[in-house]
Parts: structure tokens; sequence; C-alpha cells
């Protein structure tokens, strides 16, 4: 009699695992790609966000539609090394996942110590640009940025107006340090003492065109090439400074912005 009631509470016990695994493992695929488009729709969000384009407050549900704001938006791989647009052909925006191409040795490269100020270990050969335009001619170029911080990898998108100079925006979306000090990149006010910044001095006595000069100093900047550091938070600022150095120059979008600025001043 015992062994049978044992026997029945296991059966029942492995039905109700058998049910539940297969009630967790359908929830699982069948909201994954609601999850994916949730993902694109605040990946937009972001890329709006630093150009100015979504002034919505997180939560709110306000700012816009994203899908239509977006729609001003052109999306376009280049190719890192170069600077140069990969054809659709060969590289659809539509589903090249930069993240993701990091993990494959033939679309990334290992970084070597000297070249890997962002710390990053490998680096992605192809990236996503997006462009605006307005009445046919460019006004924004919005990039995507990342790098190590205190305690984590943070990312964000740096938006140049059409001098492919001056920031017109930055956001950091994605980050792990500690909320009021390294987190407040995240801080749209800090943010906004980015805009109108100078990315690059061309006139630079000591020729470092096409090598980012901006850079966060301790309490207040001043002048075009300096900008606030968050104070109790100087390791999150360095890691800024390198992740923009390393972004802004010659492995980075130095060769795309400097070919870029050669065609638009055609
Ligand atoms: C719990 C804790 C969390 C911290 N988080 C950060 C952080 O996110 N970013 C950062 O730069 N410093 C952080 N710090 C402070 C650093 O250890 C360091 O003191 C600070 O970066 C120095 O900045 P300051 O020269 O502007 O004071 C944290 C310290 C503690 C104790």
């Amino acid at each position: 009699m015992n062994k049978e009631k044992t026997a029945s509470a296991f059966l029942a016990v492995m039905v109700l695992a058998f049910v539940c695994s297969v009630l967790v493992t359908g929830a699982a695929v069948g909201l994954r790609p609601r999850q994916e488009a949730n993902r694109t729709l605040d990946q937009k969000k972001n890329i709006l966000r630093a150009a100015g384009l979504y002034q919505g407050k997180e939560g709110t549900g306000k700012g816009g539609d994203v899908d239509t704001l977006f729609q001003q938006v052109e999306t376009k791989i280049i190719r890192l090394a170069d600077g140069s647009f990969v054809p659709p052909e060969e590289l659809d925006p539509a589903t090249f996942h930069q993240l993701r191409s990091t993990l494959d040795n033939t679309t990334s490269r290992k970084l070597s110590k000297e070249e890997d100020k962002a710390g990053l270990g490998r680096q992605e050969k192809f990236s996503m640009v997006y462009l605006v335009n307005k009445g046919g001619q460019l006004d924004k170029v919005i990039l995507p940025i990342r790098g190590k911080g205190l305690w984590s990898t943070m990312y964000g998108y740096v938006a140049l107006a059409a001098d492919l100079s001056t920031i017109s925006g930055i956001t950091f979306y994605e980050h792990g340090e500690t909320p009021g000090l390294g987190g407040d990149i995240a801080n749209p006010d800090w943010q906004a003492g980015w805009q109108g910044k100078q990315l690059y001095a061309p006139d630079n006595p000591e020729g470092l065109e096409g090598q980012p000069v901006l850079e966060i100093v301790k309490g207040h900047g001043t002048g075009p090439y300096q900008v606030d550091g968050v104070s109790g938070a100087t390791l999150t600022m360095n890691g800024v400074n390198n992740l923009m150095q390393f972004w802004f120059g010659e492995h980075g979008f130095g060769p795309f912005l400097q070919r870029y600025k050669g065609f638009l001043e055609k």
C-alpha cells in the first residue's frame, strides 16, 4: 500500500514537472520575438535620444512614436579599418548584430594591449552608423560607443553635428556603475554638458588632427574641449575618456569621419 502511494506521488511530481517545463519553455520561446522587438525599439529610442530627436521621459510613454521618428534615420554599416560604407548586399543592417560579431574571428579582431584603450579585448571589424539628413543635407551622425568603466562595460551613443566634430548629444543606456557616482553617466543633466563641445582641434599645434582632444576633467570643464567630471567618480570618468579616445581615434571611427568629411566637402 505504502509502495503504491509513493509510486503515485512520484508519478504526480513527474507529470507536474513535465507540464511546468513545457510551460516555461513555451513562454521563453513564445516571448523571444517580443523581447527582440522591445530591444530593437529601445535601441532606436537611445539613438534618437542621443541626437536630441526623442525628448520623452522614461516610463511616461510621451515623446512620440519611436518607429515614426526613426524614419528620419538612415542606418548604414561601415568597415572600421578604412571607414568605407559596406553595401547591404554584403552585410544587411537589418540582421547585422554588432556585439555578437565580436565573438566571431572573421568579423572581429583581438586588440593589442596598446590599442585597447577601452578595455574591449576584441573589436568588431564592422560598425553601425546612423545618419540623419535634413533638407537633403547631413544633419547628424550617431555612432555607437562602449568601454570599461570601474565596474562594468558602459554602452552608449554619440551624436555629432554635420561638421563631424561638434558633439550634439551623448547617451549611456547600459552600465553597471554605482548610482549617484559613476552611474551619473546616465544622468541627462551630466549628458547635457557635452552638447556643443568639440571632439577634434583641427589646428592643434601638436598636430592632433585625427585624434580626439576632448576630455572630461576633474571639477568644472572650461572651453570647447573640456567636459565637467562627476565628483567621486574619477575612475568611471577615466573609463569614459578612454573609450572616447578609442572610438574617435584611428582604431575607431577616425578613418570613417575623415573619409566622410572629405566626401561632404566635395
Ligand atoms: C561602494 C563604492 C562604490 C563606488 N562606485 C564608484 C563608481 O561607480 N565610479 C567611480 O569612479 N568611483 C566609484 N567609487 C569611488 C572610487 O573608489 C574612487 O574613490 C573614486 O573614483 C575617486 O574619485 P574622486 O577622485 O572624484 O573622488 C566607489 C566607491 C565605493 C566605496
